[in-house]
């Protein structure tokens, strides 16, 4: 208790001009899977985030909130007004059950198409475009010219029994991308009009979504620049957008730093506004620390008030999905990174992000700035963290897994009660029920599953614990 009442993690820092969080432990995004089919928040929402706040932490961010007013699954929303009663709600919960504790702020995520990959049968019959060129690559690879003219009912039927060799050769790599592994845009697809407005269409939705969390409560806002979405693909070096906003570094960041002037003119200058992106995509092509370095100092001169290094979870490397499944961005080498697990190199799955982010923040404290560094990635000790931060490494240590595992460990700790915490063991079952948009929730907490007590809360399976167990502090233990 002692020790952690002197440490470092366990003492406040500055985000932003008028937010102090009391700690610098900090809980990052987890998409659980508990909102409405139309995005609004229920009471399983409020549980989760109740069940966070009941550890105090210093710092936690509200999930990957979809910024556009469209169907998206159960993943929450903030693309309306009429979401913001909700919102409300959860703001308030975390308030009262961290105690004031918490700061608290919500992840803005925008993201393009990707679709299930389809039965070969139905992609044939309906979802693929005949066009001229496919007909000229078959008339090409048979040798008979009359295909050129070919009804489209016919080249449909062609290709439905063709073989794999036939397949490679007549259609386009995206084609093929399509069938084996479900139809998925990219931003740089310009002949698509709703791709090409993106830099028109994204400033303000980001900025509307803003304003409406700063009307909720919110304590700041995250925009989400990581992992498999619209705004990380920005900033990707595999970017080939021709219209000044793909190429060269300098354009693939124009887009996410006028995200952030945007919002930053609606919510004002005493409003958090952080950015979570990624330290090194780790994908072929893709972007790296070197990168990472330069993004993060222009994010820093843009007066942003926090970054969050994430690394990895790309669609690029994903694994092929069965059919009737959509590609998941966790499954390949670049989604290990992300959610690294102890089936690992020699190196382990610990603190296996912390260089990135301590490269950036040298970056940024030898340009002379102090903006906030938090780092993510296998931290789940207080003496992995304490080092973190006595090096220099960061400014802040998050951890999203071992949270979910124990959510009471940051106070468990505070007390001097460590012994008690349940450590995740990083084998990933979460992330599974993530992929297949199921609630999330921690194998860990199943151990302790008695079917008799009423206050048992299942997962819509019937299977699985709601919620961590619940957990007081001993009597010997100080009330905090
Ligand atoms: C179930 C689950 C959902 C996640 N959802 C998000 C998300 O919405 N946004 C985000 O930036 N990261 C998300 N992540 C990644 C985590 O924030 C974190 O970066 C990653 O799990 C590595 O940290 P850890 O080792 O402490 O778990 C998610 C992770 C898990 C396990
Ligand atoms: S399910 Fe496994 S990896 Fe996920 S939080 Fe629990 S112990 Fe950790």
């Amino acid at each position: 208790m002692e020790e952690a009442a002197r440490s470092r993690w366990f003492s406040p820092i500055r985000l932003g001009r008028t937010v102090t969080a009391a700690e610098r432990t900090w809980v990052p995004a987890m998409v659980p899977w508990r909102a409405t089919a139309d995005g609004f928040v229920t009471p399983e929402v409020l549980e989760w985030y109740a069940r966070f706040a009941e550890g105090q932490p210093g710092v936690l961010v509200v999930e990957a909130t979809g910024i556009r007013d469209v169907a998206s699954g159960p993943l929450l929303r903030i693309g309306d007004d009429r979401f913001i009663p909700g919102l409300r709600t959860l703001v308030e919960t975390v308030r009262e059950r961290s105690r004031g504790r918490t700061r608290l702020f919500i992840q803005l995520l925008d993201f393009v198409a990707v679709r299930r990959r389809p039965e070969p049968r139905r992609f044939f019959g309906r979802y693929l475009e005949i066009t001229d060129s496919l007909r000229a690559q078959i008339a090409l690879w048979l040798d008979e010219p009359r295909w050129r003219e070919a009804k489209d009912d016919d080249v449909r039927a062609y290709l439905s029994a063709a073989d794999r060799v036939t397949l490679e050769t007549v259609l386009t790599d995206r084609e093929l991308e399509a069938l084996d592994y479900g139809y998925r845009e990219r931003i740089w697809d310009m002949h698509l009009p709703h791709i090409r407005e993106l830099p028109h269409v994204l400033p303000p939705l980001f900025a509307e979504a803003a304003r409406r969390a700063r009307e909720a409560g919110f304590d700041g806002v995250e925009l989400h620049y990581a992992h498999a979405y619209t705004m990380a693909s920005f900033l990707s070096r595999l970017n080939v957008r021709s219209d000044g906003y793909g190429g060269a570094r300098e354009n693939r960041v124009r887009l996410p730093l006028e995200a952030l002037a945007t919002v930053r003119a609606r919510v004002g200058d005493d409003y958090v506004v952080g950015i979570r992106y990624l330290g090194d995509e780790v994908v072929a092509g893709g972007s790296d620390l070197e990168d990472a370095i330069w993004f993060g100092a222009r994010f820093a001169e843009a007066g942003v008030d926090y970054l969050s290094v994430s690394k990895g979870g790309r669609f690029e490397d994903a694994k092929q999905p069965k059919v009737g499944e959509a590609v998941y961005p966790y499954t390949g080498a670049s989604g290990y990174e992300c959610m690294p697990t102890v089936l690992s190199d020699e190196r382990g799955p610990f603190g296996r992000n912390v260089p990135l982010a301590a490269s950036i923040r040298r970056a940024i404290h030898d340009a002379g700035r102090s903006t906030p560094v938090v780092t993510s990635g296998g931290i789940t000790t207080f003496e992995q963290a304490e080092s973190i931060l006595a090096r220099g490494e960061a400014d802040c240590v998050a951890a999203a897994r071992q949270t979910l595992a124990d959510p009471d460990w940051f106070r468990k700790i505070r007390l001097g009660r460590g012994d008690l915490v349940r450590r995740c063991e990083f084998t990933n079952y979460c992330e599974g029920l993530d992929q297949r948009h199921k609630q999330v929730t921690c194998k860990l907490w199943d151990r302790q599953l008695d079917p008799s007590d009423p206050a048992l809360r299942l997962a819509t399976d019937g299977k699985r614990r709601l919620s961590a167990p619940s957990w007081s502090p001993p009597d010997d233990a100080p009330a905090g």
